[in-house]
């Protein structure tokens, strides 16, 4: 029913986000300590550190939750956990703070899938109805689904190597670009939009779009990075550049790289349209495609996959930023569904049940 209230805990990779979301789908409240800009400083999630924050942060972030959202914790109905996947260590403090609430409350738990509550988040702010296909892009995954219900995902396609988020985050630090003022707080990937924005010649860096031969919905971002330290290497040789130096034509290398790995998406995206149109997997009055994950923040991204959605029918809908990166929100939400299609929900979850994959 619309009054029934679920508290949502994600601690699967470096953000400690915690929500209260309503059976009409409305945040009553949420708090999000973001490790961002810790794991900045390391070139990547340190799972050590990770870990020992969410600890720190975990109950902070239940009881400012129920501050601001003006609830006593006894009137919760459920709590919904990220099970999985995750870094092991970090999914185990949300679920053994889920476990304590649900024995010391008599509350049942329901276990969430973290890439199924990116995709299904997008329906809390419109109405998308089933099926619809998802594109999730972060610093952790790329994959490509179609959701044919709140427990029901056909895989079509997904990364067979790095997720773009990550080499967007390589590429940001191997190009310095936290050296400038501007960019140094931002994540990776936002900093190379905005630096891409500043471009002068786009045509030149060239990268090569990967797996153009192979007939499939799969994803193959390595090869960015190799091709990105040729072109850096050779501009910073040409320059004479070296420390902290960044290289002149920065902004044109952003540009590049941006519209090599946005291509990469569409054509790909392209291909699983065409698949599910074949297959009649995705009839109905309604064509969407949902884009989630970080990287869906990046408009740029976001942009190309609207131009093949244009051309094939399908409108192409995010969830506001903040719901695009890891938060409690989707994963609140998630529960919410699955009270609403009466899945099983249970009295407790065996830390055996967590699972990083
Ligand atoms: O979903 P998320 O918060 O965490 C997981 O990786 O699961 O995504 C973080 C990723 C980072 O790699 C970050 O660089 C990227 O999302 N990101 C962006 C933008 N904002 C965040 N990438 C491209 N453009 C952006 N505007
Ligand atoms: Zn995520």
């Amino acid at each position: 029913t619309h009054d029934t209230l679920i508290l949502g805990i994600e601690t699967s990779c470096d953000d400690t986000g915690v929500a209260i979301v309503n059976g009409a789908g409305n945040l009553l409240g949420e708090s999000l300590y973001s490790q961002n800009i810790i794991h900045l400083r390391y070139g990547g999630v340190n799972p050590v550190i990770a870990h020992e924050l969410h600890r720190e942060n975990i109950d902070k972030a239940v009881q400012e939750t129920l501050r601001n959202a003006r609830i006593n914790i006894e009137n919760i109905d459920a709590v919904a956990v990220t099970t999985k996947p995750g870094l092991l260590i970090s999914l185990q403090v949300g679920v053994k703070y889920a476990r304590f609430i649900a024995n010391r409350y008599h509350k049942p738990i329901i276990p969430i899938h973290h890439m199924e509550a990116h995709a299904l988040v997008a329906r809390m702010y419109s109405d998308i109805p089933f099926p619809f296909i998802v594109l999730l892009i972060s610093g952790g995954h790329c994959l490509l689904s179609i959701v044919n219900d709140v427990d029901d995902f056909l895989l079509l396609g997904e990364s067979l190597d790095n997720a773009p988020g990550q080499i967007l985050d390589k590429a940001a630090r191997r190009m310095k670009l936290r050296n400038i003022p501007e960019y140094s707080k931002m994540a990776g990937g936002r900093a190379i939009e905005a630096a891409a924005k500043y471009v002068k010649n786009p045509e030149l860096f060239k990268f090569t779009s990967p797996l153009l031969k192979n007939r499939d919905c799969n994803f193959s971002f390595s090869g960015f990075k190799n091709s990105l330290e040729k072109k850096l290497f050779q501009k910073e040789s040409e320059h004479n550049i070296m420390g902290d130096r960044v290289i002149p034509e920065v902004n044109d290398l952003c540009a590049g790289l941006q519209l090599a790995i946005a291509e990469h998406l569409a054509v790909r995206t392209e291909r699983a349209v065409l698949f599910c149109e074949k297959k009649n997997l995705t009839s109905g009055a309604h064509k969407n495609i949902v884009v989630s994950g970080g990287v869906a923040c990046n408009d740029f991204i976001f942009n190309s996959i609207k131009v093949i959605g244009d051309k094939m029918g399908y409108n192409v809908i995010r969830p506001p930023p903040k719901v695009c990166t890891d938060n409690g929100i989707m994963i609140a939400w998630n529960g919410i569904e699955k009270v609403r299609k009466k899945c099983e929900l249970s009295s407790t979850i065996a830390l055996s049940d967590v699972d990083p994959k």
